[in-house]
């Protein structure tokens, strides 16, 4: 592939990989067969990312409102981030991408949370691509998880309820320490937010795309930087 990259890169990128059930029904195959297809290019895109240099790559594999979704399907889901990370371990061993995961992974079977805890220690010393895993991830939920932990060690007589600041404030979220995401994709075509980032995504720049996450490859991502390096950000400046 002719890689024709832009100057300026996204420091953190955020991917809501959507659009999985729509690429099977098209194909008039099981909404689950779209997931399985997902996965695969999850892998080929987060792969991609780390090698044109990007540092953190957050993608929303799961969100706290998808466990309205049946149970087969649900069930589908968790058996593919369970393969996934099995292979994570044991194969990616030379790997220098740092998977870590945001959400409230305690929802979740527990050899699926045993998987996470081992793929964590596995990773932790890496210093490649940050690769975060959003699992049962709601922005919301997350503002709810930092406003309780400040509460508490307001309580605690820890904190002053007016130092409680930005940075305070982000230091409680999954994302700590992290820088916000500099840009966010989104397949499928929807112009939504669906509850991905909401704190950190204040001054992201959107790219919506009209293609289903199963058909996104490496060059969609490049037409996404491109079009994320014409981008004037001004923070509110001028
Ligand atoms: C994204 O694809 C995967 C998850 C939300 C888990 P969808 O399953 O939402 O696919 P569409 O939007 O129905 O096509
Ligand atoms: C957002 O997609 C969540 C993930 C991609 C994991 P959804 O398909 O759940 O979002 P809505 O329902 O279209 O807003
Ligand atoms: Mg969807």
């Amino acid at each position: 592939m002719e890689i024709n990259l832009p100057a300026v890169l996204p420091e953190h990128i955020g991917i809501i990989m959507d659009g999985n059930g729509r690429w099977a029904k098209k194909k008039g195959l099981p909404r689950t067969a779209g997931h399985t297809e997902g996965a695969k290019n999850f892998r080929r895109i987060a792969r991609y990312c780390s090698d044109i240099g990007i540092r953190y790559l957050t993608v929303y594999a799961f969100s706290t409102e998808n466990w309205a979704r049946p149970a087969v399907e649900v069930n589908a889901l968790i058996r593919l981030f369970q393969e996934y990370l099995e292979e994570a371990i044991r194969y990616f061993a030379d790997d220098d991408i740092q998977v870590r995961f945001i959400g409230d992974t305690s929802a979740f079977p527990k050899k699926l949370q045993e998987l996470i805890a081992t793929t964590w220690e596995v990773c932790k010393h890496r210093t490649g691509m940050v690769l975060n895993i959003a699992m049962n991830y709601g922005g919301r939920p997350e503002i709810l998880m930092a406003a309780r932990k400040l509460a508490q060690k307001v309580q605690a007589g820890e904190l002053r309820p007016e130092d409680i600041d930005e940075d305070s404030f982000s230091n409680e979220l999954y994302t700590a320490g992290q820088p916000d995401p500099d840009l966010i994709i989104r397949p499928s075509g929807e112009n939504r937010i669906s509850n991905f980032l909401l704190w950190q995504s204040a001054y992201s720049e959107y790219v919506i795309m009209d293609i289903l996450w199963p058909d996104f490859t490496p060059e969609d991502l490049n037409f996404a930087l491109r079009e994320y390096a014409k981008r004037s950000r001004r923070f509110g400046g001028i």
